[in-house]
């Protein structure tokens, strides 16, 4: 028996964050040496060769301290984005961000709206800072329920956590409906819009937030990643685009200071300068992603509309048994855990042949439940 320790009782009671199984656990678990991991919406593609290069050990001095500053990334996302660079804070993913800003802004008892289901972090790291996480459920056709978020602005909660596209839905938040949020929300809400999936959003469909939201005088924090469609989820890096000075210096100094490391700075700029690479990747995502929407409403299930590289529907059972089984299979897929959600499956896009094999395998749990 260990003696009691007094610990901080907002960590104590968060829910664990839900991450993916790892390839190694899903070998053991299923007996396969293959496996199709369709569950932490990783880029079946890999990344640029260009990031590889850059990652030569010629290029690389491991011994020396990254610079905290981030500064010669931060150049060239302003220039990418048109934003000046004091705006944008880099992170060691943006979940670090999500942290930080939670940090920054957030005291014990601030009210935080955001929606269900969610990215797990956009609870989890307001409810560390102490603060109250109010949950907007998804309407019945699987979309955002804008007059509920409408509503709970009213209540003018310190952050507004809103992914868009939707994690783990899938769709984006049309321009009439940012625009009635924008009219609704107070100075004393601060917009966090994560867009870490905004590179597979049909352009029809894109809202922009870094470009949008920087013609309007509220406050907000846009967050992007390379994790996703830049496919570096192994190095860890993402950025917050802030409103104004004032919050992107609270979130630097939130922060840890060399939070973004040597490799994953220079990849992460390799992959910014190769547009080509991550545009070829999200065209043939977004074409899987419609072939296995098709597939799956062949099968009788009703994904929701995806703007990302992942799909969500309800299996009508337990999510956690059907992801079992099709572990045993060799396919690692995240059942939602979320409660009310328990019934949703989100499964990522991989490759056609990744892809093929999930299908398969959940046409025959289909056929054999009749
Ligand atoms: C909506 C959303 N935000 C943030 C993240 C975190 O991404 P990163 O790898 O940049 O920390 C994820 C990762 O899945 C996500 O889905």
């Amino acid at each position: 028996m260990t003696d009691p320790i007094s610990l901080n009782p907002h960590i104590v009671v968060l829910p664990p964050y839900n991450a993916g199984m790892s390839i190694g656990a899903a070998r053991r678990a299923s007996g396969h040496q293959s496996i199709a991991r369709l569950a932490s919406n990783e880029n079946p593609d890999g990344c640029s060769p260009a990031v590889l290069e850059a990652l030569a050990p010629t290029g690389l001095e491991p011994w020396r301290y990254s610079d905290p500053a981030c500064m010669v990334l931060r150049e060239a996302l302003s220039e990418h984005l048109a934003t000046h660079p004091d705006h944008i804070v880099v992170g060691n993913g943006s979940e670090e961000m999500i942290a930080a800003l939670s940090r920054a802004l957030l005291l014990p008892g601030d009210h935080v709206a955001t929606v269900a289901p969610s990215f797990g972090l956009h609870e989890i790291e307001p409810r560390a800072m102490g603060a109250t996480v109010v949950k907007i459920p998804m309407t019945s056709d699987l979309a955002f329920d804008l007059p509920a978020i409408l509503d709970a602005l009213s209540r003018r909660p310190k952050l507004l956590m809103l992914s868009s596209p939707w994690n783990p839905v899938g769709p984006a938040l049309s321009h009439d409906a940012l625009d009635a949020i924008l009219k609704c929300i107070s100075r004393e809400t601060v917009l966090v819009f994560d867009e870490a999936y905004f590179e597979y959003a049909d352009e029809a469909a894109r809202v922009d937030g870094v470009a949008l939201l920087a013609a309007t005088d509220i406050r907000y924090v846009v967050l992007r990643t390379f994790s996703k469609a830049y496919g570096l989820a192994g190095l860890r890096v993402g950025y917050a685009v802030c409103s104004d000075i004032q919050v992107a210096d609270a979130i630097r100094k939130a922060k840890t200071p060399f939070n973004v490391n040597v490799a994953a700075q220079t990849a992460a700029l390799a992959a910014l300068g190769d547009q080509a690479w991550m545009k070829a990747s999200v065209a043939r995502t977004r074409a899987e992603r419609g072939r296995v929407a098709l597939a799956l409403q062949d099968m009788g299930y009703a994904p929701a509309v995806s703007q990302t590289n992942f799909l969500f529907f309800a299996c009508h059972s337990d999510s956690t048994d059907i992801a079992d089984r099709l572990l045993k299979e060799g396919v690692i897929v995240k059942p939602w855990r979320e409660d009310g959600y328990q019934n949703f499956l989100r499964i990522t896009i991989g490759h056609p042949d990744e892809n093929d094999r999930l299908l398969l395998a959940l046409r025959s749990l289909t056929i054999s439940k009749v």
